[in-house]
């Protein structure tokens, strides 16, 4: 494998730009050991945080899978079936913070050319809980931890002052940013939440705070499917579901749609694409929008729970890919970033048929005292 796959992003030097993503493939320094051996250019590990986690009872992530020769969509396990996505209602890490200090700092001991992104998350409703966003940032990274992720992003949080309850709301992105970023040596990266109407307002309010990089996308909020037959959810503990996170191949798509808004908005910042990656031609889409790196969660569950086969491949792939186009003079990821983006534009600009004009659903002017033909 002779191309350079190595990229610099928020000043840190990554072997690759394949990442595995805040979930249950980093919930361990074993896992996290596992992942380093097996080639990833980094980790960002299982949020951390400094309240009570207690998860539901029953299991916490699911599969949904179609059908290839009808329209059956179910979580049920059977052949001839193409995974659709992931589906979860998993809190952050139910692991204390001490816990996790030790863990890092050995992971960074024994391997310290892997790269670690330590995800952290408290609330935002007061001083104190500011003050905790620093307490974890601070304990991070004297552990060793190469950046952070502030995840604003968690779909199951109750509480309004955290997770993707902090992404809606541009006043406390930008605030909690700035408090972290205040005690921050390391770069600080915030993971928002695909779930508001213009991620371009939060992302600038993140931007504003400090952040070095935005991540994106969690899960997007949804709830399992029910069951025909037994009339109940696919998922659920006693009868009863909440809304929980789509990943996968489903969500690629949408992320990327909110990842071309934000890439587009700021062509000179530094952006992390998740949602729906399994192999290289779906980094590639997030690459070509303006990415720099790439994190990966769903398709990694499913391949012996850290991902062995899909780092090969994603390195396998683009390797290929670099020496496909040397002929463009391409030697490393960052000859083709982002030269996809100017293509995403306004409805109103893309090519009418001959003799007709569009004006993005706004009215032509009108003959006077006539109503405008429509
Ligand atoms: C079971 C599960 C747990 C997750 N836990 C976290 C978490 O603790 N923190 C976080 O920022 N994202 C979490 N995520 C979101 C993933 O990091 C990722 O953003 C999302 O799954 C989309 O990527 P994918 O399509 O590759 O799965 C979790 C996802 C899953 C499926």
């Amino acid at each position: 494998m002779g191309a350079d796959l190595s990229v610099t992003f928020t000043g840190i030097r990554f072997e690759n730009p394949f990442l595995l993503s805040s979930a249950p493939p980093t919930e361990s320094d074993s896992n996290i050991m596992r992942a380093f051996d097996a080639g990833w250019g980094g980790v960002v590990t299982k949020t951390i945080g400094l309240h009570p986690v207690v998860n539901v009872k029953g299991p916490k992530t699911k599969f949904l899978r179609a059908d290839c020769d009808s329209y059956r969509l179910s979580m049920k396990k059977r052949p001839s079936s193409a995974l659709h996505s992931s589906w979860n209602w998993e809190l952050i890490s139910d692991k204390p913070l001490d816990w996790w200090i030790p863990k890092i700092a050995k992971i960074k001991a024994e391997h310290p050319g892997g790269v670690l992104i330590a995800s952290i998350m408290a609330g935002s409703g007061n001083d104190k809980e500011l003050h905790n966003w620093q307490k974890l940032a601070m304990a991070c990274q004297e552990a060793g931890a190469d950046g952070l992720e502030l995840n604003f992003s968690c779909p199951h949080m109750d509480r309004v002052d955290m997770g993707s309850n902090v992404g809606k709301d541009k006043v406390l992105c930008s605030v909690v940013t700035k408090a972290v970023k205040e005690v921050a040596t390391i770069p600080v990266w915030v993971k928002l939440t695909p779930s508001t109407t213009d991620i371009v307002i939060e992302a600038e309010a993140a931007f504003r705070g400090g952040a070095d990089a935005i991540s994106s996308s969690n899960t997007y909020p949804s709830l399992p499917l029910i069951d025909p037959e037994t009339l109940e959810f696919e998922m659920n503990v006693d009868g009863y579901v909440s809304s929980g996170g789509l990943g996968g191949p489903a969500i690629l798509p949408q992320s990327m749609a909110k990842m071309a808004q934000m890439t587009k908005a700021f062509p000179l910042k530094e952006f992390s694409g998740i949602g729906g990656i399994s192999d290289f031609s779906h980094a590639l889409n997030y690459i070509l929008l303006g990415c720099g790196t790439v994190q990966v969660c769903t398709a990694a569950m499913l391949d012996h729970a850290i991902g062995p086969n899909v780092i090969r491949m994603l390195k396998h792939e683009m390797s290929e890919f670099i020496e496909r186009n040397a002929d463009k003079g391409w030697k490393s990821l960052e000859d083709f970033r982002g030269i996809r983006r100017d293509r995403v534009v306004s409805h109103s600009q893309i090519k009418r048929p001959e003799q007709l004009e569009y004006h993005g659903g706004y009215d032509d002017e009108a003959a006077e005292g006539y109503a405008v033909e429509g």
